[in-house]
């Protein structure tokens, strides 16, 4: 009975919690940003007394910078705990977005959420604001039906997703307790296809590296000096080329030791799923050529292969024209995604071994860990995931695929190591909504689904 004036209450209040979702996205809780520190915390706040209005208890906003983390955003908790012989279920999501940069890609402001064609766009439309959101509403609902849940539920939203979620780990090392339930719903990531009602079963973990290259003392004249001097752009661009071989095969010594192959069950899954590679090709990629290790299926390369990309290579002239200069340092972010069972630590020490020995004459390099996270993969073997899968069904009229992210959420390892609970990963995202780039958005059919979804799967676990 519950589940459906929960169902019917989300339905008849759709609008408001669009409407809501609007005021959230227009902060720009930016958490790689110091500038924004403010706005990181405004959200958090945000959140927290939407918490409060709706009936959940211990409201609270847990502080987690500290001296070795300095700059940490808080986290944002609350409980309803008054089911008495029900499972507990944590709720996790993220309010940190990602940078909106480049500004003039979007179609409209980042932070100005606005409506085109049944999609909502905005930085954080669907990752996460939106997703998170999608939590709250479902325990609105639930709650309005009839002033009660029907599970046990902690909600735990941290600030700092988007940064390698430091201050989280650390809550969940010493504080484990406080977080204490028999489940987690984590709603961050995607559905396979539209109309696709999919559960995510693994993640890549990742390393998160800079290099940092010095040549001379200071910045010299390229026309006085070039010939003679050191080039840290050029030392960056040669140990670059050294990591990687045209078939995308990664040239560190050992750094495919540890890989586990998924099970064989499993790649015969992937092989079933509607994917056309010319397609995703095409629409999502929009590249001329996709690249990567030969004998492997795209699904292969980006869910269960280790991979190393190169963000950015801040430094030296970037303004408009030109500046005959040789910068006397460069700096390059790296980053590796991993798989089952590859160590953070002892990758980023077989890598940072290898770029030193690869150092080109006259440059001083500095190989830096920004941040890491394990990749993990979740048992479908529980009545947890069973329930999902029914819920599903009951919105999307479908059977469910299971799939696993090639992005990282550093916390759900944690979940598994620290907490040793399962992990429901459900989420409403779309292949082209655009996470970290321009005109992200969520579809909003999804978010109504989304919440449907969330709704029937805490009435049946
Ligand atoms: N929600 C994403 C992760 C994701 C996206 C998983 C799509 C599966 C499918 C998350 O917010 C994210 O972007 N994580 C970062 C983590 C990193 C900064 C530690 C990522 O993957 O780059
Ligand atoms: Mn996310
Ligand atoms: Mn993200």
């Amino acid at each position: 009975m519950t589940v459906t004036a929960a169902v019917d209450f989300a339905r008849v209040n759709g609008g408001r919690f669009v409407d809501e979702l609007k005021a959230l996205l227009q902060i720009p809780s930016v958490s790689t940003a110091p500038e924004h520190a403010g706005d990181v915390r405004l959200a958090a706040e945000f959140v927290a007394a939407e918490l409060r209005r709706i009936g959940m208890e211990n409201v609270r906003l847990i502080e987690t910078a500290t001296a070795g983390h300095p700059g940490g955003h808080p986290l944002v908790y609350a409980d309803w705990l008054h089911a008495a012989g029900k499972p507990t279920v944590l709720c996790y999501g993220h309010y940190d977005v990602q940078p909106a940069e480049p500004l003039d890609e979007w179609k409209s402001p980042p932070f100005e959420p606005t409506e085109r064609d049944g999609n909502l766009y905005a930085r954080g439309a669907v990752d996460d604001k939106g997703q998170m959101w999608m939590h709250v509403k479902a325990l609105e609902s639930l709650m309005a039906a009839d002033g009660t849940l029907p599970v046990n539920v902690r909600v735990i939203v941290e600030g700092e997703e988007e940064v390698g979620g430091e201050g989280i780990a650390a809550f969940v090392r010493e504080h484990g307790d406080a977080l204490k339930a028999d489940v987690a719903l984590v709603s961050d990531t995607e559905m396979f296809a539209p109309e696709l009602p999919t559960l995510c079963v693994g993640l890549r973990g990742m390393i998160y590296t800079e290099i940092e290259a010095r040549g001379a003392r200071t910045d010299l004249h390229s026309g006085m000096y070039g010939g003679a001097a050191p080039n840290p752009f050029v030392a960056l661009a040669q140990v670059i080329a050294k990591l990687k071989d045209e078939d995308g095969r990664i040239l560190i010594p050992g750094f495919y030791d540890a890989v586990q192959k998924p099970a064989e069950d499993e790649l015969k899954a992937w092989k079933a799923l509607p994917f056309d590679e010319e397609h995703y090709r095409e629409t999502e990629v929009g590249s001329v050529a996709l690249t990567g290790e030969p004998g492997f299926s795209v699904l292969e390369r980006t869910w269960a292969r280790p991979t190393l990309d190169v963000h950015g290579m801040p430094g030296g002239f970037i303004g408009t024209g030109a500046k005959t200069v040789i910068p006397a340092k460069a700096l390059a972010k790296v980053s590796m995604r991993l798989v089952p069972d590859m160590s953070p630590a002892e990758t980023f020490a077989k890598y940072k071994a290898y770029v030193e020995s690869i150092t080109p004459e006259g440059i001083q390099l500095e190989v830096r860990l920004i941040h890491s996270g394990d990749a993990i993969v979740v048992s479908t073997d529980n009545g947890y995931i069973r329930a999902a899968t029914e819920a599903l069904r009951e919105v999307f009229g479908r059977e469910t695929v299971f799939v696993r992210g090639g992005g990282s959420i550093p916390i759900v390892g944690d979940f598994v190591r620290e907490l040793g609970i399962p992990t429901v990963m459900m989420g409403f995202g779309l292949p082209d909504d655009n996470l970290h780039a321009p005109n992200e958005k969520f579809h909003l059919a999804n978010f109504h689904r989304g919440i449907e979804s969330i709704v029937r799967f805490l009435g049946r676990v």
